[in-house]
C-alpha cells in the first residue's frame, strides 16, 4: 500500500498537482513540496497563527490540516497575495506603523489583517483585535499591528492600546 496520495489542486491561482504523504501537513506541503517558504511554522498546534492560509476564501492554521485535504480546494497562501493591492497596503503600512521587529509572525498576520478586511472592511480597532486574536507576536505588543492594519480599513481609525 503506497503512503503517498496524489492531489490536484489550486494554488494561488495556479493548478497543481502534488504526490504527498498522508500524514503530510498541508504547512510541510506548502513549503517542502511546493517551495513556498513565506507560510511560517510556529507551534505546530494551530495556536500561533504563523502558518494562516486561505483556502476556498476561509482562513486557517495550515499545520492542522492534512496536504491531502488540499485536494479540489483553492489555496492561496502570503506569495499568492503579492499582486494584491490590499495585501500590499498592508504590508506597507506594517513597516510605516513599525509593526514587524524580528518578522516571524508578519505573513500570518498580513494574511489574516487581508481575510479580515476582505470580509469586514470598515474593521475598527476592536474588530481588528478580534480578527487577529489567533496569531501571536512575540516582540511588537500588538499596537502596532492593530494600527497598521486600522490604517488600511475603512475607518482608517488608529488602534486602541492592546
Ligand atoms: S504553526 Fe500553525 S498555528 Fe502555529
Ligand atoms: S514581529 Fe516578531 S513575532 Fe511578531
Amino acid at each position: 500500500m503506497s503512503l503517498k496520495h496524489d492531489i490536484e489542486f489550486k494554488l494561488n491561482g495556479v493548478s497543481r498537482c502534488a504526490s504527498v504523504r498522508v500524514d503530510m501537513s498541508a504547512l510541510d506541503m506548502l513549503r517542502d513540496v511546493a517551495g513556498l517558504t513565506g507560510t511560517k511554522y510556529g507551534c505546530g498546534e494551530g495556536e500561533c497563527g504563523a502558518c494562516t492560509i486561505l483556502v476556498d476564501g476561509l482562513s486557517l492554521n495550515s499545520c492542522l490540516m492534512f496536504a491531502v485535504d488540499c485536494h479540489g480546494r483553492d489555496v492561496v497562501t502570503i506569495e499568492g497575495l503579492a499582486a494584491d493591492a490590499k495585501a500590499d497596503a498592508l504590508r506597507a503600512a506594517f513597516v510605516e506603523h513599525g509593526a514587524v521587529q524580528c518578522g516571524y509572525c508578519t505573513p500570518g498576520m498580513v494574511m489574516q489583517a487581508s481575510h479580515l478586511l476582505a470580509t469586514h472592511p470598515d474593521a475598527d480597532a476592536e474588530a481588528i483585535k478580534r480578527g487577529i486574536e489567533g496569531n501571536l507576536c512575540r516582540c511588537t505588543g500588538y499596537t502596532k499591528i492593530v494600527e497598521a492594519i486600522a490604517s488600511v480599513s475603512r475607518t482608517g481609525k488608529p488602534g486602541a492600546r492592546s
